[in-house]
């Protein structure tokens, strides 16, 4: 059987649990991508301004709109980068988006990080002196951003605004100054990072969590979360593979989970729904516990970005912090 459940924002809005990511699919790669997925039965999307992709989706979409989809059953959502965040440049942003998606609307549309670069620069501003780093736009906060995605409301271009990367921090900041709360939060969740606290406040202020790099991602040539003897094992015993255990696990937890892939068997069995029992669950999450991973830290890519987005030990030697107001 295969995934079909949607849940609902609380915009009243529905999602569809499972969706495809996009990440790092090279443009050669995501046009195929994009069609195994709609026709294996993949309605959701997750598209990004930053991962250089989106026409390529849009020739996709092209192949799959209305001969194997109508549009209305689609669920896109792409995601404002961090030059964008000044508020007279986020529609801007978003027209070009919806222009390389070929598209008259996104179902979601994310602020993609707490962090503003300094704009007109292009996707990664070099720092004066510094060719190594990214130039922090120091003068626009969170709440300015939040304030432009909601106006985007009006336009009839998104049906929902939501954010991606924010920690409880950063979310009480923008709730407080504008009294709306996003749809959605995106943020990185497996096994190695349970986000417990987090998950828990969204689900308390009915924010939604989709998790990405639900399989852990591994660009940074770790041991695959695939290989973990405690993911096999589960594995072994409900007679699934370990990708599909994984992305049951985020489904246990009642969120909406966006596995990417640009194989087509890989595409097909990420999709293949299994059901996890209690135990199944909470022997995965014992990795977890004993063992905390993040691996998408700012401060750690190339170009560097000297701020402080999640407060772990590795960021406490950055520059900047998020400037929430
Ligand atoms: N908001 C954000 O800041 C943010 C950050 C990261 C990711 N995301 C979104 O979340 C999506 C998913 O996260 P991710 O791309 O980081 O990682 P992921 O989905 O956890 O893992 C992708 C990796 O797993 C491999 N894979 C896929 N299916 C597999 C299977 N059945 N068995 C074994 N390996 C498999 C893929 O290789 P193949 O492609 O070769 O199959 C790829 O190397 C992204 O694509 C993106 O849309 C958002």
């Amino acid at each position: 059987m295969s995934y079909r459940k949607t849940l609902q924002l609380n915009n009243g809005i529905s999602i569809p649990q499972i969706g495809l990511g996009t990440w790092l699919s090279s443009p050669q790669e995501v046009e195929n991508s994009v069609v195994w997925a709609v026709e294996a039965g993949y309605r959701h999307l997750d598209c990004a301004y930053v991962y250089g992709n989106q026409e390529d989706v849009g020739k996709a979409l092209k192949k799959v709109i209305p001969s194997v989809v109508p549009r209305g059953d689609l669920f896109i959502t792409s995601k404002l980068w961090n030059d964008g965040h000044r508020p007279s440049n986020v529609e801007k942003q978003l027209d070009a988006t919806l222009s390389q998606l070929g598209i008259a609307y996104l179902d979601l549309y994310l602020i993609h990080f707490p962090v503003a670069f300094v704009p007109d620069r292009g996707l990664f501003p070099e720092r004066a002196g510094k060719p190594d780093e990214v130039e922090i736009d120091v003068e626009t906060s969170i709440v300015e951003t939040w304030r432009a995605l909601l106006a985007l409301r009006n336009t009839g271009k998104v049906r929902a605004v939501g954010v991606s990367n924010f920690t409880i921090e950063h979310l009480k900041a923008i709730i407080k100054a504008t009294g709306e709360r996003p749809t959605v939060n995106q943020i990185e969740a497996h096994p190695l990072l349970l986000q417990e606290d987090l998950v828990e406040y969204c689900k308390k202020e009915g924010i939604h969590i989709t998790a990405y790099s639900p399989l852990g991602n591994n660009v940074q040539g770790k041991t695959k979360l695939v290989d973990y003897p405690e993911v096999k094992k589960v594995a072994n015993r409900v007679g699934a593979s370990a990708a599909q255990v994984l992305v049951a696990w985020g489904v246990y937890r009642g969120y909406s989970v966006i596995p990417k892939s640009v194989q087509k068997e890989r595409i097909i069995e990420n999709f293949e729904q299994i059901t996890l029992s209690r135990e199944d669950y909470e022997e995965i999450s014992e990795i977890g516990k004993k063992n905390h991973v993040r691996f998408n830290i700012p401060i750690t890519y190339s170009p560097k970005w000297s701020i402080n987005v999640f407060d772990e030990e590795i960021e406490k030697e950055a520059e900047y912090t998020v400037k929430l107001e």
